[in-house]
Parts: C-alpha cells; sequence; structure tokens
C-alpha cells in the first residue's frame, strides 16, 4: 500500500506508540526474568538480540523519523540522499529477523525463557508486523520523500544561482561607465555655457 506524503508522521507516530513502546517495555522486562529464574542459554542470545533491538530503535527514533517528519513539514532538512541511510534500516531488519529465529531456538533450550516464552513469542510476532510495516510502507514512503525534497533543494540552489548573477549584472549596470560620465559632464557644460 501506498502510503501518502501527509500520513508519513501519524504513521511514524503509530509505530512509536505501539511497537516501540511494547519493545522499550518488553527487552527490559523479559532480560530481568530470564535472569531471575536462571535461564543461561536463553539470556545470552536475549542480550545479543535487545542490544541489537534497542540500537535499531534509536537509528530510527532519533535520526531517520525526525528527519521525515522535518521533511512532511517542509523544513529546510539539508537532503541530498537518503538511500544509504535506509538500506542500513532494512539490512538491520534482516538481521533481526536472523536473531528472532535464534531467540525462537533458544525457547527449546534448557529452561527457554523462563516463563516468558508467550511474552517472547508476542513480542517477536509483534516485531514482525512492526518490520513489515517500516519495509513495505513507510520506508518506501520516507524515500520518496527524500527524493522530493533533494529535487527541490537543487531548485532552491539553481534559483540562488540565478537571483545572485542577476544582482551582479544589476550592480554592473549601476555603474558609471566611462562614456556615461563624459555625457553627463558634456551635458552639464552644456548647460553652463547655453550650448
Ligand atoms: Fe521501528
Ligand atoms: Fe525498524
Amino acid at each position: 500500500m501506498t502510503l501518502e506524503k501527509r500520513d508519513i508522521p501519524a504513521r511514524i507516530d503509530h509505530v512509536l506508540e505501539t511497537h516501540h513502546a511494547l519493545l522499550h517495555k518488553e527487552l527490559p522486562r523479559i532480560a530481568a526474568a530470564a535472569a531471575d529464574s536462571g535461564a543461561p542459554e536463553f539470556q545470552e542470545v536475549w542480550s545479543e538480540f535487545s542490544g541489537f533491538v534497542a540500537e535499531h530503535l534509536m537509528k530510527e527514533e532519533h535520526m531517520l523519523f525526525p528527519t521525515a517528519k522535518a521533511m512532511v513539514a517542509g523544513e529546510d532538512v539539508y537532503v541530498t540522499n537518503l538511500d544509504g541511510p535506509m538500506n542500513q534500516m532494512a539490512s538491520e531488519h534482516e538481521q533481526i529477523h536472523a536473531l528472532c529465529d535464534r531467540v525462537r531456538a533458544s525457547l527449546e533450550v534448557g529452561d527457554g525463557a523462563a516463563g516468558e516464552r508467550d511474552a517472547v513469542l508476542a513480542l517477536l510476532a509483534d516485531l514482525a508486523v512492526h518490520a513489515g510495516l517500516e519495509d513495505d510502507e513507510l520506508f518506501p514512503a520516507i524515500s520518496a520523500l527524500a527524493e522530493e525534497a533533494a529535487v527541490a533543494q537543487e531548485q532552491r540552489e539553481v534559483a540562488a544561482r540565478a537571483s545572485m548573477a542577476d544582482k551582479i549584472r544589476e550592480m554592473e549596470d549601476a555603474r558609471p561607465t566611462h562614456e556615461g560620465k563624459r555625457a553627463r559632464l558634456k551635458k552639464a557644460l552644456g548647460g553652463l555655457f547655453g550650448r
């Protein structure tokens, strides 16, 4: 589904308030529960998964999403290309999917997630919906927005160069030329001597 430009901020807020908020709540809670009840295999995988996801959330929350919102608001964000960051986010999603598989596998080992099995599976299911929403709707819409912003910026730069060239021409035209000075002097002298 194509996401309209005007709908991007609301979709970002939805992702933050539902999917990101759930991860911020559950990642540390499940880590603490696993630590309390002793599930070393699960704890190790969870710690790696949790660290990677938390860093990914931070990049979206502090860089990508504020930039996208500023672009929608028409703020003068300096954007040349968001392809690099967008590709990185998509590749991080791939890594997150692989880590989810390892978390799922670790549920079968030893004490599993020590009573948190259902909560872990629910969180992974929510994460799959979350990543799908970003991959299929939000990221393509933000990429299109960045392209639009880059074109607008190029146009502003061209207009600024043209206006600078106009100002230089005006200054040159306004500068009294040698011929002009002679003509004015002749006219003034003609007035004095009645000619
Ligand atoms: Fe996200
Ligand atoms: Fe993401």
